[in-house]
């Protein structure tokens, strides 16, 4: 059996670290848990009964009540979700409930790959590779920006890069587990990047660092 290999990957909105996750835990065969995706689990699930986003013991109670398993990304990718859920992540007693459940799942015999804003810095700190994905406010925004378009959607460009500046000053600011690369993370800058580059890139530094562990 080959030895366990988790790998965490961090990053701002729209950096590309999801499609990267995606793509390692294919190329690894390993479990991925989108950790984004919890934090607007609970989001959702106030908007949805119209519950108020500042009530840390609601928000408790129902990031208590989240299956991993039940996640769906169709659902909880809408915009404004994305934006209660970096509301909601300021909270420490959320974090602390869905850290837990995230641990939870990186313990898999054969790891795990996770992404999100904490992952090498709080959730697992003895992951055996760290990425730390990042591009220039302005390209993430106009990716962003074509999704929507592609999509059939009308947006404006300086709406979305203000939202995506609003974004990262929300997750960098946080007292707890602010969105920061890891001493020891391996950034990968994918402002002139494309998917394929952003792979490759990740592939040498996970093989070099598997490499120096056998050695
Ligand atoms: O990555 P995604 O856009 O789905 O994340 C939504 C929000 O959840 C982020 O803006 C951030 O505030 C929060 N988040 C977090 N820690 C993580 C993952 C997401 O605080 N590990």
């Amino acid at each position: 059996m080959t030895a366990p290999l988790t790998i965490a990957i961090d990053g701002p909105a729209a950096s590309g670290k999801g499609t990267l996750a995606r793509r390692l835990a294919a190329h690894f065969g390993l479990p991925h848990l989108d950790t984004g995706l919890t934090y607007r689990a609970v989001a959702q699930a106030l908007l949805q009964v119209g519950l108020p986003l500042d009530n840390e013991a609601l928000a408790v109670e129902v990031a208590s009540g989240i299956d991993l398993a039940a996640l769906d990304r169709q659902v909880l990718s809408a915009h404004e979700v994305g934006e209660a859920a970096s509301k909601i992540a300021v909270m420490g007693a959320v974090r602390r409930i869905l850290v837990e459940k995230q641990r939870e799942f990186a313990s898999s015999a054969r790891g795990a790959v996770l992404d999100g804003r904490d992952i090498g810095t709080v959730v697992l700190p003895g992951a055996d590779v760290k990425l730390y994905v990042t591009a220039s406010a302005q390209v993430r925004a106009r990716r962003r920006y074509e999704e929507s378009i592609a999509a059939g959607g009308k947006v404006d460009y300086d709406d979305i890069l203000a939202d995506i500046q609003r974004r990262d000053e929300r997750d960098m600011a946080r007292a707890d587990s602010p969105l920061r690369p890891a001493e020891d993370a391996h950034l990968i800058d994918t402002s002139e990047m494309d998917i394929e580059a952003a792979f490759r890139a990740a592939l040498e530094v996970i093989d070099s660092a598997r490499g120096a562990k056998q050695a």
